[in-house]
This record gives structure tokens, C-alpha cells and sequence, in this order.
């Protein structure tokens, strides 16, 4: 274990360390290696409490600093949502543009007839997420989040996409579906260094599409439907992590009313992803027939039982805190040391930043190292 930074240095105290917390410290170092090495390192060390200071206003630097890191990641959800909405969508006023791709949303359907709406309410949830963070940092005096000079990913070029630049990959992902298992498990948790079975582990080996991207990728069916299936797990990985990020956040916040915040965001990733879970649920069993994926039928041998029945959506109960303590529903994992860059890791992992630069990823680095340098008080 390195102790050669801040970071390890808080995680020596860590009284349960997990492979969850080995590879947050493993981001800080390859986060590193991205950037031009020497001066990142040197604007890394230095993240820079004089400029979050400055940049906060009325607020601590800490609240600052996780409101900032939210705002981030709410643009970013918000981007690669508006992605699937102009494809797979509802296109209205309420979430402007693109025109739509039959196909898609007839494969999007076979998962719920609803999943157009629910596609479009979730996008634009995520536009009033960061919208209203930025508002309010605004009126403290601090400093809102821009990310638009790196909107520059390519746009599918299906029919019923925009061409514009964007902040996020969604042709080429690589989708954690250890989700499945472990609001499944009655025996594990994250936070105790547990891991979890994918539940569709062809989508960790190699990189997907989610959405068409081009009009080539709307045939043969299962093609189509393996590219909706895997949509549909991503939308449930998606929001099953902000889901964990927001109460994970929360425990390092000075002011009520930035709690408040945090305690009324955070629930609507938790009905998203509620819904998601269920909608991935009825992914038709397939192998997509250009490339070999496979979506298992979830409730037959080697899958099904308990770890995988399709329907058991309601998180089962399981450790908390200490094994002392009577198994409890609850959300997880929700350690706070180390959350921010645990979230910034599982989205990088993901693929959806394939192609970014580097100084998109020194910007969220010292966003995310800012918001866990925060504490309750100061
Ligand atoms: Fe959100
Ligand atoms: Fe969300």
C-alpha cells in the first residue's frame, strides 16, 4: 500500500480498506501518468484550496469544492442522456434536439413500452441537475461549472442525431453490471471489499456500442437489439452510481442547505435507477451476431437464484458498518474517503471519456481530488 500521498495517507485509517478504495488510489496515479507529467502532478498537489477559496464564495471551500464536482458529473450525465433522447427519446420542447431513430426506439421498446418517455424524463432530470447546482453556486458568489470547450467527441451518425460536439463516448463502452449482484447480495457490501459478479459479462470484455452509430448498425434485428440491450444495462449503471454518490458526498458537508441539496437530488438517481433495473430486467437473451455478445437469460441456469432473478429489484438487505449489526436494506456501497474519485474511475472505466483529452481529465481530476479534500466543517 503507497503512503506516499494525501490520499493514502487518509486511507492508513481506513478501518475496513477495500479493492473498491485500492483502485481509487490506482486512478490517482494512472490520472497522473495521463497529463503532461510534471506540471499536473505539481497542479494536482497544489489543488488548489487558494483557488477554491476564491472560487467559493459564500460557501466553504468544501461545499464549494462538492457542489463544483456534482455540477461536473450532472453535465456529463446530462450529455450522453441527451445522446440516447435524440435516438431513442421523446423530442420535444422539454428536451430539444434530434429527430429520432426508428429502429432504436422500437428495440428500446422490446425492454418497456414506456422507455421512450422514461429516456426523456431522465435526460431531463439531469438538465435540472446541473443547471440548478450551477445556479446556486452562482448565488453564493462562487464559480459555476462550464464544461463546453470539451464538447468535442464525435456524434453518431445514425439518422435522428445531432451533429454536434460532445462531452462523452457512448459507441465504444465497456458496462459494469456488478450492480446486478451486489443490490442482490445479502451477504456482501462494497464498502467491506467485496466484489461482484457481472451480470452480462460479455459487456466488461471489449467496447459496445449503446447507441446506433451509423444507420449500418440497425440491422440484422438482433444486432439492433443488442445495441438497445446494452443501453439498457448502461442506463441502470449510470444511475445506480449517482445513486451512491450523492449520500457518499453528503457526509462531508458543512451547510444544512447544501445538504438539503445533496439529500434532494440524490433520491431521484435512486427512482432512476429503480427503473432502469427494471426495464434491464427484459433484455431479450441474445448474442449480437457481428460481434459475439452474449445477454443471458438472467433467470436460467448458470445465472438465475437470487443473485440474478430478473424481478428481485428491491435492494436485499445486507451488511452495514460492521457485521456486529442486523442485515439492513440499504444503499451501497456509500463510504465517503475517496468517493469522488471512485466515481470519476467507474465512469473512466466505462469508456465514456474514450477520446477526451488531457486536460479534460486533469479538470475533473482536480475536481473530484478538491471534492474528497473536503470535510464536514471546513
Ligand atoms: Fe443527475
Ligand atoms: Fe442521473
Amino acid at each position: 500500500m503507497e503512503q506516499n500521498t494525501q490520499k493514502g495517507k487518509i486511507m492508513e485509517h481506513t478501518v475496513q480498506p477495500s479493492n473498491y478504495a485500492s483502485s481509487r488510489r490506482s486512478f490517482v496515479r494512472k490520472g497522473l501518468a495521463v497529463g503532461a507529467a510534471g506540471t499536473l502532478g505539481a497542479a494536482l498537489v497544489a489543488t488548489g484550496l487558494p483557488a477554491v477559496v476564491e472560487a467559493s464564495g459564500g460557501l466553504t471551500p468544501g461545499d464549494a469544492a462538492i457542489l463544483r464536482f456534482l455540477s461536473a458529473l450532472e453535465t456529463l450525465e446530462t450529455d450522453f442522456w441527451q445522446q440516447y433522447n435524440e435516438l431513442g427519446g421523446i423530442q420535444d420542447s422539454e428536451v430539444p434536439g434530434g429527430s429520432g431513430s426508428a429502429k432504436y426506439t422500437a428495440a428500446l421498446a422490446v425492454l418497456d413500452s414506456d422507455m421512450a418517455q422514461y429516456i426523456h424524463d431522465n435526460t431531463e432530470d439531469e438538465f435540472t441537475h446541473f443547471t440548478f447546482i450551477n445556479a446556486y453556486l452562482v448565488s453564493k458568489g462562487g464559480a459555476p461549472v462550464n464544461m463546453d470547450r470539451f464538447r468535442t467527441l464525435p456524434s453518431s451518425k445514425a439518422t435522428g442525431a445531432q451533429q454536434i460536439g460532445r462531452l462523452t463516448n457512448l459507441m465504444q463502452l465497456t458496462v459494469d453490471t456488478g450492480y446486478w449482484t451486489r443490490y442482490r447480495s445479502r451477504t456482501k457490501n462494497p464498502d467491506f471489499g467485496d466484489t461482484f459478479p457481472p451480470a452480462v459479462p460479455g459487456l466488461l470484455q471489449g467496447q459496445f456500442p449503446a447507441i446506433p452509430r451509423d444507420d449500418a448498425d440497425l440491422s440484422p434485428a438482433d444486432h439492433i437489439q443488442a445495441i438497445a440491450n446494452t443501453a439498457g444495462f448502461h442506463f441502470a449503471f449510470i444511475e445506480q452510481g449517482g445513486t451512491s454518490i450523492y449520500p457518499s458526498l453528503a457526509q462531508r458537508v458543512t451547510h444544512q442547505e447544501v445538504l438539503r441539496i445533496l439529500l434532494s437530488i440524490g433520491p431521484t438517481e435512486t427512482m432512476h435507477f429503480q427503473t432502469w433495473q427494471d426495464k434491464a430486467g427484459n433484455a431479450p437473451p441474445l448474442t449480437d451476431p457481428t460481434n459475439g455478445l452474449v445477454f443471458p437469460d438472467l433467470n436460467s441456469p448458470p445465472f438465475g437464484g437470487e443473485d440474478f432473478q430478473t424481478n428481485l429489484i428491491m435492494p436485499e438487505p445486507t451488511i452495514f458498518l460492521s457485521r456486529k449489526f442486523p442485515p439492513v436494506s440499504i444503499i451501497r456501497p456509500t463510504e465517503t474517503e475517496g468517493a469522488a474519485m471512485g466515481a470519476l474511475k467507474a465512469l473512466t472505466d466505462d469508456g465514456l471519456f474514450i477520446g477526451q483529452s488531457p486536460a479534460f481529465f486533469a479538470f475533473m481530476h482536480d475536481l473530484a481530488v478538491a471534492a474528497d479534500a473536503a470535510r464536514h466543517g471546513g
